[in-house]
């Protein structure tokens, strides 16, 4: 009986338990990225304005806390095997990096690799994960995305295992990013190792079209979500992949359907945009709380898609507290009519006459579900309501 307890003791005391931090990420987390808009092209002077801009076009408090830095800031080891941060880039240090975006109320995140080198040829942490994991608990580091470039042979569980467990090991509560793009499917063995993970490949900077690499855009990303929704849930997200939003290319109707869906897929939400140069209109998008709102659900349940009508979709998300989220979505270029009636079964949840309907990129009550949703829905547009209980 003693040897028994020594020896979970021991298990204990050298991390053999290892397991992820738990509830650090009850709801999809929420922040800023650098790839999608800067790829290598960073630096601190970048990230400490993104950090101010963070704050001062109001993201913080709609809820974007973490700020990632991506790919590229890594480009050595020094003879002790240490990660040396782009000295040219980073000349202040990420310690000090960190602690300026903690002076501003956000939260520190970093970007490596499960193999030999990064997906920009960068020092991967594969032999090293131990080691890194106690550099970033140093500096501060709050978020790690852990990518699958240049994996070798690794099975995929095994390494993001080796790296949570290095991660517990060092002490300091990181929320873990897996990002090993769907190829394994994640959302099957993935809950218990970390907080999120890719379940796509890259997001592509487009509306509907894909690339011969496997890149997805919004529409390619969102077919890949209709038989994966199950496995979501608090604590442990399937990732669609960081924002388009505000990066030039789509409209603003494709970036309201975009961001309806990810928060109807309680995706996390990593803008990838230029902070401090944003439209009136790309804020308000990025910052609009209903929608937001949508994502944040505290039952964490995501959406399914009810209805499909050649390019009319109809999404339907159970939120807390009885209410529910639907979301009409207009793939094609031309206009779709609608007239639908809500009151339904759908799986066991019931919508019956007593609902009020609000529109929640309008601002507006739309009254109730006694009456069918009717009106158009133009090229790429979405109309996304939220059903509450009378
Ligand atoms: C992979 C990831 C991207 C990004 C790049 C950086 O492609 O999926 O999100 O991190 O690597 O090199």
């Amino acid at each position: 009986m003693k040897t028994k307890l020594l020896i979970v003791l021991i298990c204990f005391a050298t991390g053999l338990f290892a397991q992820k931090f738990e509830d650090l990420a009850k709801t999809p987390p929420m922040g800023w990225n650098s790839w999608n808009k800067f790829g290598c092209d960073i630096n601190e002077t970048i990230i400490r304005e993104m950090a101010d801009s963070m704050v001062s076009k109001g993201m913080r408090d709609a809820g974007y806390l973490y700020l990632v830095i991506d790919d590229c800031w890594q480009i050595s080891r020094d003879s002790l095997g240490n990660i040396v941060a782009d000295p040219q880039r980073f000349p202040s240090g990420m310690k000090s990096l960190g602690d300026y975006i903690h002076s501003r109320g956000l939260k520190f995140g970093i970007y490596s690799d499960a193999g030999t080198a990064t997906c920009q040829g960068r020092p991967g942490s594969r032999g090293y994960e131990f080691q890194d994991a106690r550099t970033y608990a140093a500096w501060g580091v709050d978020y790690l995305k852990y990518d699958w470039c240049n994996h070798g042979k690794q099975n995929s569980e095994a390494a993001y295992t080796l790296m949570r467990d290095a991660l517990y090991k060092a002490g300091r509560p990181v929320v873990f990013s897996i990002c090993e793009w769907g190829t394994t499917k994640p959302w099957e063995w993935a809950k218990n190792i970390g907080h999120l993970w890719r379940s796509t490949e890259d997001i592509i900077n487009c509306f509907d079209c894909k690339n011969y690499w496997g890149g997805s855009g919004v529409l390619q990303i969102i077919d890949q979500f209709t038989d994966i929704g199950s496995y979501t849930g608090v604590g442990h997200w399937n990732d669609a992949d960081m924002l388009e939003v505000g990066n030039g290319v789509l409209t603003p109707e494709e970036e309201r359907l975009h961001l309806s869906m990810w928060a109807m897929f309680s995706s996390p939400l990593m803008a990838g945009n230029d902070l401090r140069k944003m439209s009136a209109e790309t804020v308000s998008i990025l910052t609009n709380r209903e929608v937001l709102a949508v994502d944040q659900d505290k039952l964490g349940i995501s959406a399914i898609r009810w209805m499909k009508y050649a390019d009319l979709e109809i999404w339907f998300k159970p939120l807390d507290g009885g209410a529910y989220a639907f979301c009409f979505i207009n793939r094609g270029s031309l206009p779709v009519t609608l007239n639908e009636d809500l009151k339904t079964t759908i799986k066991k949840y019931v919508i019956d006459a007593n609902f009020l309907v609000r529109d929640l990129w309008k601002h507006k009550d739309l009254g109730s579900s006694a009456e069918n949703i009717k009106g158009n829905l133009g090229a790429h547009e979405v109309l996304m309501i939220k059903l509450s209980r009378k």
